[in-house]
């Protein structure tokens, strides 16, 4: 392990990620290019850039599903070069861009499943008969415990997203990588999903991938502005939006939203 750095985690207790000179690379193309990113507890931080800006391809570095160079560490604990599973139990969850739960099981079995990964075969059979306590919490928290027994492939399409997340509770993750999580959803559903992150978010390290700003601008407590691999402005919404850089590469969107 390397020597801790002024500014960095040595000794601090709250769960946080801390991403240094992170570099992914494809044939010589550079998709992410040395981003630096501290994430603190109770941060729901928005990560926003144009399409192909690297976005997605941070989260699979972050998630060990892309090999990565520098350094990304979790309350001082190296994730970089440890395989996809470990750095779920490490604690960092993430969605992907198209919901990827089981269709054809029930809300509950797929909470089962997920609150599964990485436990014994012993505790898996021991909790069979009834409903684990965190599984009822999460189904509290994503809203979804009238649904229990519905099968995850007849849910809205919010609901599955919300799922998802409850997957990811009941993994015990506190750091929580969600890839447009609300792409597709309605108004209505826009609303909940948001304060299901605020309510997620209080404890926990919530990072959104997220291109509508009407959303940005209701719950980010935090953006990351990434363009071209590299983070070319980060703050609160307001010192975002009145980047002038932000405001060049982001054109269409940023302009709008000043207008609005
Ligand atoms: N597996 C891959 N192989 C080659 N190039 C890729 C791969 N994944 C992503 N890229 C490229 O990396 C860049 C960043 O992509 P991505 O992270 O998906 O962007 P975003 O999520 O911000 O839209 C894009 O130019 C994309 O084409
Ligand atoms: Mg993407």
């Amino acid at each position: 392990m390397s020597a801790p750095e002024f500014g960095g985690n040595a000794g601090m207790s709250a769960e946080y990620l801390e991403i240094r000179d992170l570099r992914v690379q494809f044939d010589g193309f550079t998709a992410v290019d040395g981003v630096d990113l501290t994430l603190f507890q109770g941060d729901l931080r928005f990560l926003i850039g144009p399409n192909g800006a690297g976005k997605t391809t941070l989260v699979d570095a972050v998630t060990g599903l892309v090999p990565a160079t520098g350094s990304v560490t979790k309350s001082g604990v190296e994730l970089l070069g440890r395989k996809t599973h470990k750095i779920a139990r490490l604690g960092v969850g993430r969605t992907f861009q198209t919901a990827s739960v089981f269709e054809e099981l029930s809300v509950l079995q797929n909470l089962d499943i997920a609150a599964g990964a990485g436990r014994s075969p012993w505790q898996l059979l021991r909790r069979r008969k009834d409903v684990l306590p965190e599984i009822e919490q999460a189904l509290e928290t994503i809203g979804l415990t009238a649904h229990r027994d519905t099968p995850a492939g007849i849910l809205a399409h919010g609901q599955k997203q919300w799922l998802e997340i409850g997957m990811l509770l009941v993994q015990n993750a506190d750091v929580l990588l969600l890839d447009e999580p609300v792409a597709g959803m309605s108004g209505a559903e826009r609303e909940e999903t948001g304060q299901l992150l605020r309510r997620i978010g209080a404890q926990r390290t919530v990072v959104v991938v997220e291109h509508d700003m009407d959303f940005m601008r209701a719950f980010a407590t935090s953006v990351t502005v990434l363009a071209r691999g590299k983070v070319i402005a980060d703050g609160t919404v307001e010192e975002v939006q009145n980047n002038p850089q932000v405001q060049q590469v982001y054109l269409g969107t940023t302009a709008a939203v000043q207008e609005a």
